[in-house]
């Protein structure tokens, strides 16, 4: 028998470094498109590693890493995000974030920090490995349009079979893990709409076209766009997040600005409630002789699991974990941009549990003081190598 490249003891011997990566990471985070002191330090980290290869500014500010095995085998690609969120950092800790205003707030850093255990994992155990593994640290997750379109233009799925990825997850207990075939992420669109009327004096209302009147009934009737025009067995959301309109008590606003985000997993549902939405700010406009733009942003796809490679992962992670620590879930209403490698080879988006109130990691995502367990980061990294292993392997006795 061939030594298993996916042994958990020499992956648990660097879980101090992930720590000490990460930790270093958090300290020093950078906002969307602007990690540039991050991915020279990733790419540092991953030439002391002795990688293959190591491209830095693919996509702007992204790094892949290339290690080739002894043996013949498919190129299969494993993902980390590297971008922080522009929140002030609340955490009363030695490691608490250095820059005022960003943090990392959604555990990327623990990401990137699981994803160079693997590199330095794989570096380490080249000889026996079937086919490549191309490690992708992908910039800008949190702002649309994100940074994996950019990744996957500047070749880094070029050549490669599938692809694995994970998000520690603190609503999960540490020790978990959890994935769904098909759908498990959904597409986020944004809107921003204009009304615009005629602004006047407020105590003579019927000169003017009042806009906030206006937007105040575009609000109203949107909140029937899920209930009345989608089919109550697909998910939706619409929710208007701001609302700007007027300037003094007695001034009849002339403009009232409201944007919003919409949430679907099916393409004909997501183009319904387009649709739909467009269609109320034309009646309110009809209503109030008022006019609108409107500004639609297309945000990610839904990210869509292969049924095959989900199956992998509960095989997978019921071998590693046991069948208690597994758990199948039900989509969330969030988005992610790795469902643009999805749409382009097979892979598996996982959640890792990372959530634990004795450590602090008991916040939610994109939260002032979130944290992790940070032992969740061995487990990624096992899940990581192990679904690689396994797939390099069904590749090898084909
Ligand atoms: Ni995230």
């Amino acid at each position: 028998m061939r030594e298993k490249t996916g042994s958990a003891g020499d992956l648990a011997r660097l879980l101090p470094d992930m720590t000490a990566w990460r930790r270093h990471l958090h300290m020093h985070p950078e906002l969307s498109f602007r990690e540039v002191r991050t991915s020279a330090w990733i790419a540092e980290r991953l030439r002391e590693f002795g990688c293959d290869e190591v491209r830095t500014g693919v996509g702007g500010t992204g790094v892949v890493a290339v290690i080739r095995g002894s043996r013949p085998g498919p190129a299969i690609a494993l993902r980390a995000d590297i971008d922080a969120l522009p929140i002030q950092d609340e955490k009363d800790v030695p490691y608490r974030s250095t820059v005022p205003g960003v943090m990392h707030a959604c555990g990327h850093d623990a990401h990137t920090a699981a994803l160079l255990g693997v590199a330095a994992h794989y570096a380490a155990k080249r000889n026996g490995m079937a086919g490549e593994r191309r490690l992708i640290f992908q910039p800008a997750e949190e702002m649309t349009p994100g940074g994996a379109v950019g990744m996957i233009e500047g070749g880094a799925l070029d050549g490669v079979s599938a692809i694995y990825g994970v998000h520690l997850w603190t609503p999960l207990p540490v020790g978990t893990v959890a994935s769904a075939p098909g759908p498990v992420m959904a597409t986020e669109d944004e809107f921003e709409l204009e009304f615009r009327g005629r602004g006047g004096h407020g105590g003579m209302p019927h000169e003017t076209v009042d806009a906030i009147a206006a937007g105040a009934a575009f609000v109203q009737g949107v909140q029937t766009i899920v209930s009345r025009s989608v089919d109550p067995l697909e998910p939706a959301v619409v929710s208007i997040g701001m609302f700007h309109a007027g300037s003094a008590p007695n001034i009849i606003a002339e403009v009232c600005r409201l944007s919003g985000t919409v949430r679907t997993f099916d393409m004909n549902v997501r183009e319904r409630v387009r649709e739909r939405l467009q269609a109320s700010a034309e009646a309110v406009c009809r209503q109030f002789g008022a006019e609108y733009s409107l500004d639609w942003r297309h945000g990610y796809p839904p990210v869509v699991n292969d049924e095959r490679e989900a199956e992998r992962f509960f095989a997978v992670a019921r071998g590693l974990f046991g069948e208690e620590a597994v758990r199948r879930i039900r989509p969330f209403m969030t988005s992610e941009d790795f469902a643009y490698y999805l749409q382009r080879v097979p892979g598996c988006f996982m959640f890792v549990g990372a959530g634990n109130a004795e450590c602090g990691a008991a916040w939610p995502h994109h939260h002032p003081r979130f944290d992790i367990d940070e032992r969740a980061m061995l487990q990624a990294a096992r899940l990581l190598v192990a679904m690689a292993e396994h797939r390099a392997e069904e590749a090898a006795s084909a």
